[in-house]
């Protein structure tokens, strides 16, 4: 059985959702967003066919090697926001150019509908897909299309 491994990495202040600017990211917490992703997986049955990882991190560098501790892996996604890292880190955007894996971009707020500094995303174009202003939810909508788009 073809087992897919999820990696979920999040990027700087993310670990202080739900306390962080509420107007704007909501008053979910990171943790809570997780235990929903394991829900997701559970109500659904999969948590044989679908291993989940979390890792968050305020440092780049970390990201990256996670990242680069993914490569030659078979059978990955990622579902990454890389918060402020996401409109200036080419070595995060290297890295998973490097492996090759499939991922989804998210963000909680409206990027575009920001701060001209954040409409510039160094992932969008490489990206699967984009998902951003949908709150928390987003990575759930970003699970549920893993979930959809490796069945059998
Ligand atoms: C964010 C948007 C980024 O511009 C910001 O730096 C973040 C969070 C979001 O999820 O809306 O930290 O990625």
């Amino acid at each position: 059985m073809k087992i897919i491994n999820i990696t979920v990495l999040n990027g700087p202040n993310l670990n202080l959702l739900g306390l962080r600017e509420p107007e704007i990211y909501g008053s979910t917490g990171l943790n809570e967003i997780e235990a929903k992703m394991n829900d997701l997986l559970i109500e659904n049955n999969l948590e044989k066919k679908l291993t989940i990882d979390f890792f968050q991190s305020n440092r780049e560098y970390e990201l990256v090697d996670k990242i680069q501790d993914l490569m030659n892996k078979r059978n990955q996604w990622i579902i990454i926001n890389p918060a402020a890292f996401t409109h200036t880190s080419v070595a995060i955007r290297d890295a998973l150019l490097a492996t090759k894996i499939p991922f989804i971009e998210v963000h909680l707020s409206n990027v575009h509908a920001r701060e001209d500094f954040r409409k510039k995303s160094w992932f969008s174009d490489i990206a699967q897909g984009t998902i951003t202003g949908l709150g928390a939810n987003g990575y759930q909508f970003a699970l549920e299309h893993i979930i959809e788009n490796t069945q059998n």
